[in-house]
């Protein structure tokens, strides 16, 4: 069985690389790169393919059994189209399994709603096809937070709209596991899994930075309103839109999933304070 991982150059992507090649070796991988040289050192064979162009996909994909689609970074709307073009290569070139790498959030509500929702749109058109497929909807990664210590120091502590609502966050090393086995694993075909671990506030992540980092950080809520005007100052619209949009989906509970990760890895999701240890080990 050859398996084709998209967007390798990535984070993500190279995660699933390593773990596929703990389980299975590296001759049956392909990943596949926008930007290829940004690949090579994964040890895999690479081919080229940007979202944008299905030719690329159409030779990517040929011999290849099972795809990983990581979704994409563009524009909600350019992404659909985008995705689509993984997709339907896929599917011409006689590909058995897709795997999508969608988002948990909701699709209505926020101003990160637009990206949830074209996520949605993605886990729709996955599920056409007539491949076997599996759907993950990532929760929110908790690496940006740790590599914006250094700045939470200087800021005081973490201040957000997130209020007091609970967000159950993973991690990238947990994603490759879990993703390396939803590959493998056809008893997880037709599943849609949240891939978290347990749900936790924002005062509860300034704590658990305290006890690992020996910081001494506080969390203030602050209004949505105040927030995203804060966010757009310091990132520009786009950006600091999506930003204040994502704490304001923590806020309203969108992020206080239930967790399918035993379920889809085979084994129990890290703890919060296990995640953050063993990135700061890493480190
Ligand atoms: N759950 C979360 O908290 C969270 C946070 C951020 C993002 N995400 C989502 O998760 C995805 C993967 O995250 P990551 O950690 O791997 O991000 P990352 O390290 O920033 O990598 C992004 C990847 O997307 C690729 N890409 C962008 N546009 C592309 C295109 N048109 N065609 C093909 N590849 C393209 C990039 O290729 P190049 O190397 O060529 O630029 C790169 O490999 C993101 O794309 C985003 O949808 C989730």
């Amino acid at each position: 069985m050859r398996i084709a991982v998209t967007s390798a150059s990535g984070k993500l992507g190279a995660s699933i690389i390593k773990h596929l090649i703990k389980k299975i070796g590296n001759q049956n991988i392909v990943g596949i790169a926008r930007t290829p040289e940004k690949a090579n050192h994964l040890g895999v064979e690479i081919r080229q393919g940007d979202y944008n162009n299905r030719h690329d996909f159409d030779k990517a994909l040929q011999g290849i059994d099972a795809v990983l689609l990581v979704s994409g970074m563009d524009d909600p709307q350019k992404r659909i189209q985008q995705h689509r073009n993984v997709i339907a290569a896929a599917e011409q070139n006689g590909v058995k399994k897709i795997v999508y790498t969608s988002i948990v959030g909701n699709d209505s509500e926020t101003a990160f709603s637009p990206v949830v929702k074209s996520n949605r749109q993605t886990e729709k058109d996955v599920q056409e096809y007539g491949m076997q497929w599996v759907i993950g909807r990532n929760g929110i990664y908790i690496e940006p937070d740790l590599e914006y210590i250094e700045n939470y120091v200087k800021e005081g502590g973490i201040r957000n709209c997130a209020g007091d609502g609970k967000c159950a966050y993973t991690s990238r090393e947990e994603l490759g596991y879990a993703y390396a086995q939803m590959l493998l694993d056809e008893g997880n075909n037709g599943q849609i899994y949240n891939l978290v671990g347990e749900a936790i506030s924002q005062a509860e992540l300034a704590a658990l930075i305290n006890q690992v980092y020996h910081t001494n950080l506080t969390y203030e809520a602050v209004s949505v309103e105040v927030y995203e005007k804060e966010r757009k100052e310091a990132l520009g619209d786009f950006l600091g839109t999506i930003i204040a949009g994502i704490y304001e989906g923590i806020n309203i509970g969108a992020n206080d999933v239930h967790s399918d990760f035993a379920k889809a890895a085979g084994r129990a999701h890290k703890t919060p304070l296990e995640m953050v240890q063993e990135i700061k080990a890493q480190e």
